[in-house]
């Protein structure tokens, strides 16, 4: 079990560097669009500001090459101010003498936000130099930017090991929430995956498939996973590299003897007139590309949804983003959300389905991650996390 910020001595008076991952999705003229990640950091800083630590605050945004005004974190300074009136100053750069001197400034409970720490290179480099000046600033780490413990970065990573460091309320409730799910699991378990690219979750839904009952597959996946069975799919969305992982599951799935449920329909429009319809999934060819689960998956996905008492969905059912392929994604949200079962979703599209069903208060876990929930439910390594001394150490 890793050390977390509740078995820190006192931190009155300390300097933390605290690790956030305020990488918050913005659309094309950068209003930030949605707050999540920020809102499931306040309880850390809450912590440790009312404890009267002095918290310095280190984030990515994107992923810049270089300075970006576009990718400042000055608007995420903005937003704190609000939760923290009077406390927060922000640093225009990461490290070096200024930085420093607003460190030794600062007062007990106050806290100072860094600039983007991409727009230096040694970040991503894990440069060890670049890694000494971040710890130079604080006398603890705490890392609680759970979006990128798969990423061996200096502020994830190279820090950690110069510093006596602990995790935060956020990382210390993902790990929790999810590694507890997947060891014991309440049953029956239903994993939901859908999205488009098998090969980025061949090893979670492998994980995975251990220990659930059955595994329901939507979204451009299912086409992969068709056509590895030898059906036709018109022209929905495929890539040979899909295929191969979908078929490579299919096998070590079937040789496990675990269920996996692919759609029995879908909605799909036409290339030419660009009309929509049911199909099943035997008459899928042509010029018709599948877009969504269609009627009959919709009920048969909610029929497995029902039994269980553990469910994990990662990835949208359908190109949901688009109003006409939007039923299959949202139908499944709010029976997942109505369910009598412990429900952890995963993954920026299906949390922001889940948002937009209105449903989200009803989901048990809500993960903060993208790539890393994937790396956790995987069984993969996240140096971010595996760096952090363990509580009795
Ligand atoms: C995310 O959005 O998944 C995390 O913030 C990690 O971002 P990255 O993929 O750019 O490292």
């Amino acid at each position: 079990m890793k050390r977390s910020i509740r078995d820190l001595a006192s931190v009155e008076g300390k300097r933390i560097l605290l690790r956030a991952d305020f990488n918050l999705p913005m659309d094309k003229v950068g209003r930030i669009t949605d707050t999540t990640r920020l809102v499931s950091e306040l309880p850390t800083i809450r912590y440790l500001v009312e404890r009267g630590a002095k918290v310095i605050i280190c984030s990515h945004l994107g992923r810049p090459k270089g300075f970006d005004f576009r990718l400042s974190l000055w608007p995420i300074a903005l937003l704190l101010m609000k939760y923290f009136p009077g406390k927060v100053q922000f640093a225009h750069k990461v490290v070096g003498e200024k930085v420093a001197e607003q460190v030794a400034s600062m007062s007990n409970g106050s806290i100072l936000l860094l600039e983007n720490v991409r727009f230096y290179k040694e970040e991503t480099e894990n440069d060890p130099e670049f890694a000494k000046q971040l710890a130079s600033l604080a006398d603890i780490y705490v890392n609680d930017a759970f979006g990128v413990a798969h990423r061996k970065h200096a502020s994830t990573f190279g820090v950690a090991r110069l510093l006596p460091n602990a995790i935060g309320f956020l990382m210390e409730n993902e790990i929790n929430s999810i590694t507890e799910a997947i060891k014991n699991p309440r049953k029956p378990f239903v994993a939901i995956f859908g999205g488009a690219k098998v090969q980025d979750k061949i090893k979670a839904i492998l994980n995975i498939a251990k220990s659930a009952d059955c595994i329901l597959i939507g979204g451009a996946m299912a086409y992969s996973f068709l056509v590895a069975q030898g059906l036709t799919v018109g022209q929905s969305l495929i890539n040979a590299e899909s295929v191969s992982s979908a078929s490579q599951i299919l096998e070590e799935l079937s040789a496990a003897g675990k269920r996996i449920v692919l759609p029995v329909d879908h909605l799909a429009y036409n290339l030419g007139d660009k009309k929509m319809k049911p199909f099943a999934t035997e008459t899928l060819s042509g010029d018709m590309v599948g877009a969504d689960i269609g009627p009959k998956t919709i009920k048969l996905f909610e029929q497995e949804i029902k039994k269980a008492r553990q469910i994990i969905w990662n990835g949208p059912l359908g190109k949901y983003e688009d109003k006409n392929f939007q039923e299959g994604t949202f139908a499944i949200a709010k029976q997942v959300a109505k369910a009598k079962a412990y429900s952890i979703v995963g993954g920026g599209d299906s949390i922001s389905a889940v948002k937009q069903a209105k449903c989200e208060k009803l989901i048990n876990h809500i993960s903060t991650g993208g790539g890393a929930t994937l790396k956790l439910l995987g069984g993969e390594p996240l140096p971010g996390i595996d760096v952090i001394q363990e509580k009795y150490i």
